[in-house]
């Protein structure tokens, strides 16, 4: 039985939300393994929105929901999470949201250090979403996290904060941060253990068990391929792989597991933040891009910065993430356009080249190379096949699939569930 993970293929905010939401129905367990709540998903079923941010896209559909070991998660945000969408009549409990316990907290800490940073950094900030996330990787990798599992041994915990504050204690006495109290972070995590430790069980077995049991799973990734800790923009970038090859490490499973990789792509391009950004428009074509599309960040309200469909990010994004077949969002934004253009290619220094340099200064300075196409004066929103589509954007889908080298399997038309063209059931891929 075939599983999916789905990955966003430009900088975020391509509809993944929407898209998982949807597939869930064919899935019986959805799993995020990256990222945290920097994530923000907005999903529209009737008159119904859902603003999701660490609880995976499946709790709309009541499937097994489990955060993996490569999340961090900071827990009382998603407590808070977790009693918002109770209130939208979602049946949220122990029994269908799992927490891996050798998941990373995102401490308060975590957060100070984040927005004290960015502020210092001045105009050289990264754009963060300020929720922590970097410091709290970095504690991970530096070994002195707190995970999950430390919730429920309060004497080691003890230990473990005084290890992690050994190293915040200088930063943030070099930052200007008051002294971070060991007897409060104490406190405010055995406050919290009772809420939070029903939830925490080895995830790797469940989700294990349920493969094993032939169960449908979604592995389903936040951020994106250009936000990839290694594969984006760095450093204007997030703290995680966003890449579908970390589905396996982050959920903890194998390699194999994941399935087939769906890459969400906008049908134009957008990003939040500080960075390159080639195809960028800073004119009343990309006002009218934002303000059409909705462009505002789910997690921190900022504008997004709008710009054409760029295909070398896309084809590059699709070569690094392994990704067997896109979701073309947004379509319906595009409507009544005169004209549309695609990037197909990059000037650098007078020479054309047809891939995202590395180097910072070298993505800083080149240039899009564009394909102008003819657009449709119909209206697409809501479209739910194929034969309702204009020429035009037939057209237009068809280019875009030559160009990054993976056939377009579902069509996106508007913000509502529904309103999806399949070509191609992804669990059947
Ligand atoms: P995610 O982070 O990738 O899940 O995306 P977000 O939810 O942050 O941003 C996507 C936005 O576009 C949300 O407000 C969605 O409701 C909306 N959206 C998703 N698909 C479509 C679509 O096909 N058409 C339109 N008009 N809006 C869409
Ligand atoms: P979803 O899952 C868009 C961006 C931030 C910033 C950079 C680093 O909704 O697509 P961080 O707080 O992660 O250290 O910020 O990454 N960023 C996102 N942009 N969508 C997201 O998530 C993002 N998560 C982080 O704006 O530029
Ligand atoms: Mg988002």
């Amino acid at each position: 039985m075939a599983n999916v993970t789905v990955i966003g293929a430009q900088w975020g905010d391509e509809g993944k939300g929407k898209v998982i939401d949807w597939l869930a129905n064919r899935a019986d367990v959805v799993v995020r393994f990256q990222g945290g709540n920097n994530a923000g998903h907005t999903i529209v079923v009737g008159n119904k929105t859902y603003k999701l941010s660490l609880l995976p896209s499946g709790v709309i559909q009541g499937k097994l929901s489990i955060i993996g070991n490569g999340v961090v998660v900071d827990p009382w945000s998603l407590l808070d999470e977790i009693t918002r969408a109770q209130g939208q009549g979602l049946g949220i409990n122990p029994d269908n949201l799992i927490l891996a316990e050798n998941a990373t907290l995102v401490l308060p800490l975590h957060r100070d250090l984040d927005g004290a940073r960015e502020a210092r950094a001045g105009a050289g900030k990264i754009g963060t979403t300020g929720r922590g996330i970097g410091p709290a990787y970095e504690d991970k990798v530096g070994r002195r996290a707190i995970r999950f599992a430390d919730l429920a041994d309060p004497e080691a915990l003890e230990v473990k904060i005084e290890r992690l504050l050994a190293h915040h204690g200088a930063l943030r006495a070099g930052l200007g941060l008051p002294e971070a109290r060991p007897d409060e972070i104490l406190a405010q995590l055995q406050e919290l253990a009772p809420k939070i430790l029903p939830y925490v069980k080895p995830a790797w077995r469940i989700l294990g068990d349920a493969i094993k049991a032939g169960q449908r799973v979604l592995f389903e990734g936040a951020q994106a391929t250009l936000l990839d800790v290694d594969h984006g923009t760095y450093p204007y970038v997030t703290s995680s792989n966003t890449v579908a090859g970390q589905a396996a490490a982050g959920a903890g499973v194998g390699p194999t597991a994941g399935g087939y990789v769906l890459g969400i792509l906008k049908a134009y391009t957008t990003r939040v933040g500080e960075g390159p950004f080639p195809t960028e428009l800073n004119d009343e074509t990309g006002r009218l891009l934002g303000e059409r599309g909705h462009e505002f960040g789910t997690v921190t309200g900022r504008p997004r910065r709008c710009g054409w469909f760029d295909a070398v990010l896309v084809r590059q994004s699709i070569a690094v993430g392994g990704v067997q077949g896109a979701v073309l969002t947004k379509l319906d934004i595009l409507d009544g356009f005169e004209t549309l253009k695609v990037c197909v290619g990059y000037r650098l220094r007078g020479e054309t080249i047809d891939y995202l340099p590395a180097g910072l200064r070298d993505q800083a300075a080149i240039e899009p190379i564009y394909e102008e196409m003819e657009g449709w004066s119909e209206s697409t929103r809501g479209a739910r096949s194929w034969k309702d589509l204009p020429a035009n954007a037939i057209k237009y889908v068809r280019r875009i699939e030559e160009l990054i080298g993976a056939p377009a399997v579902l069509l996106s038309t508007s913000p509502d569930r529904d309103d999806i063209i399949m070509m191609l059931d992804p669990f059947q891929g």
